[in-house]
């Protein structure tokens, strides 16, 4: 007691890694449970800011244990860049502990992601590039490797020499499109095309080079494996609290986001039982974090999207672009019908609203309540046609804006009125507690709601 989940209510990006900070306080470990460097995760502590995408964000506590659970997707490469990187900040990594059981994003895996990417053209997800559905697809197929995996060299041999065969066309046929991805690099493909663009033979399809160079990752994770499951299993059998940060969000779920345009893992929170190893009566409560409007990268539904100066105020004072990417992040109206469908789907117990700060200077604000669909039908719930959900036309309450400057604001009181009754809105419409809200991005900048001060 207690298991605490933090999990995106929205499309992603609602800042759980600024709430993961501030309830670590009060935590014994913090476990990332799916997803993989997709993710970005920003604190910003004294002003100093942190983006993670892989390294839970409770690495800030040396103190505490953080865990990257079996349910995570690893890219090793990138994860030593993290670990050097916070190294060189003097920020203490002695108890970051790695799931044995984690799949590896491997080279062909970011190849693959990219050229999908490519060959789907104008039907592209916009995937961050950086190999998850590949890898979580080769886990399902049981061509997985392992972190464990990493720990003795034949063992590694055999699976990527596995691995790699069946996908020997698709490589081929890769090569033929160069051109083509030469072409799409310029645009925010980063990594993944850098990788294709390379000229053949790529050394790091080879298997013996790959074998070396992934075994020289497991010699530097080696201090960092180990049973993470047991871990939270001790944690939470000791009576200490533990965290389970999601990653993603909600409407980006494979199973009940709006697929296919999702990411390939459950960042729900149901998921953290099976992407950390622990049951669901382990779970004592769910924060859900959304912001106090909405934004999505990538492709895919967007109801209460904007296209005009108020999504431009959004984008601009909220520094909406992404963390991983860099890509602009769609911007619209709160939409409470979607919020609603997050809060059941993952059954919060509180809820958090972030960059509130972000509104100041819109007037009036618009929340969408319901949807229409194009037969005029109203839809009070999130439709689980993908059809009528591209269709569907919000229908909104309007609430009278604020103008004050809200990043000083410490304390309920501190607020407007409007920005209140707003909150209360948003509360009352999704039918959950709103505990914490955000005022800045600095870990100080929240003003906790109610007269409990936290609650772990
Ligand atoms: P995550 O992926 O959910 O952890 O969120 P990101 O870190 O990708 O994006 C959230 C961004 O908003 C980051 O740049 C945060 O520093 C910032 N942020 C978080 N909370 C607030 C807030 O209350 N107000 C403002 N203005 N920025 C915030
Ligand atoms: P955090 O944890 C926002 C989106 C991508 C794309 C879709 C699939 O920082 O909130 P993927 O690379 O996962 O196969 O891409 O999911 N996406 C995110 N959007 N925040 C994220 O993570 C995301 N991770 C993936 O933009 O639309
Ligand atoms: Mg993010």
């Amino acid at each position: 007691m207690p298991g605490v989940v933090i999990v995106g209510a929205q499309w992603g990006d609602e800042g759980k890694g600024k709430v993961t900070d501030l309830l670590a306080e009060n935590a014994n470990a913090i476990v990332r449970f799916q997803g993989g460097n997709n993710a970005g995760h920003t604190i910003v502590r004294d002003g100093e800011e942190f983006k993670f995408h892989l390294i839970p964000s409770g690495i800030l506590y040396p103190d505490k244990i953080s865990m990257i659970g079996n349910g995570v997707v690893l890219d090793p490469r990138i994860l030593l860049g993290e670990i050097d990187g916070l190294k060189r900040r003097r920020v203490d990594v002695g108890n970051l502990r790695i799931s044995a059981n984690a799949h590896l994003i491997m080279p062909y895996h970011v190849l693959l992601d990219t050229a999908g990417e490519v060959k789907l053209g104008k039907l592209s997800i916009g995937t961050t590039r950086r190999g998850i559905g590949p890898c979580y697809a080769d886990k399902a197929l049981r061509l997985g490797i392992r972190v464990q995996d990493l720990l003795d060299v034949k063992i590694l041999r055999k699976k990527i020499m596995a691995a790699l065969e069946p996908k020997q066309q698709a490589l081929r046929e890769l090569s033929v499109q160069r051109r083509k991805l030469r072409k799409e690099a310029g645009e925010g493909a980063r990594e993944g095309a850098d990788q294709t663009v390379a000229e053949a033979p790529d050394p790091r399809l080879d298997l013996h080079a790959m074998t070396e160079e992934f075994a020289g990752y497991g010699h530097r994770l080696e201090p960092h494996i180990a049973d993470t499951a047991r871990l939270c299993w001790d944690e939470l059998d000791g009576g200490h609290t533990v965290l389970f940060e999601g990653a993603q969000a909600t409407l980006l779920d494979l199973d009940h986001g709006t697929y296919p345009f999702v990411t390939s893992s459950n960042p729900i929170a149901g998921a953290a039982c099976v992407g950390a190893g622990i049951g669901p009566t382990d779970i004592d409560e769910v924060w859900g974090v959304a912001k106090a409007y909405a934004t999505r990268v990538g492709a895919g539904p967007f109801p209460t999207e904007l296209h005009d100066e108020v999504g431009r105020h959004m984008l601009e004072r909220g520094h909406e672009y992404g963390t991983t990417t860099g890509r602009e992040r769609r911007c619209g109206w709160m939409d409470l019908v979607a919020l609603r469908y997050a809060v059941r789907l993952n059954r919060m117990s509180a809820l958090t609203i972030t960059k509130l700060d972000v509104l100041s200077g819109i007037d009036p604000l618009r929340v969408a309540v319901r949807y229409r669909s194009r037969e005029g039908a109203v839809l009070d719930s999130f439709p689980y046609h993908q059809s009528i959900l591209h269709s569907a036309e919000p229908e909104y309450e309007e609430l009278p804006g604020f103008d004050l400057d809200l990043t000083d604001c410490r304390s309920e009181s501190d607020l407007p009125a409007e920005a209140r009754a707003y909150l209360d809105f948003i509360a009352e419409g999704a039918g959950v507690p709103i505990r914490l809200a955000g005022v800045g991005p600095g870990r100080e900048q929240v003003v906790w709601i109610g007269e409990e001060r936290g609650v772990l």
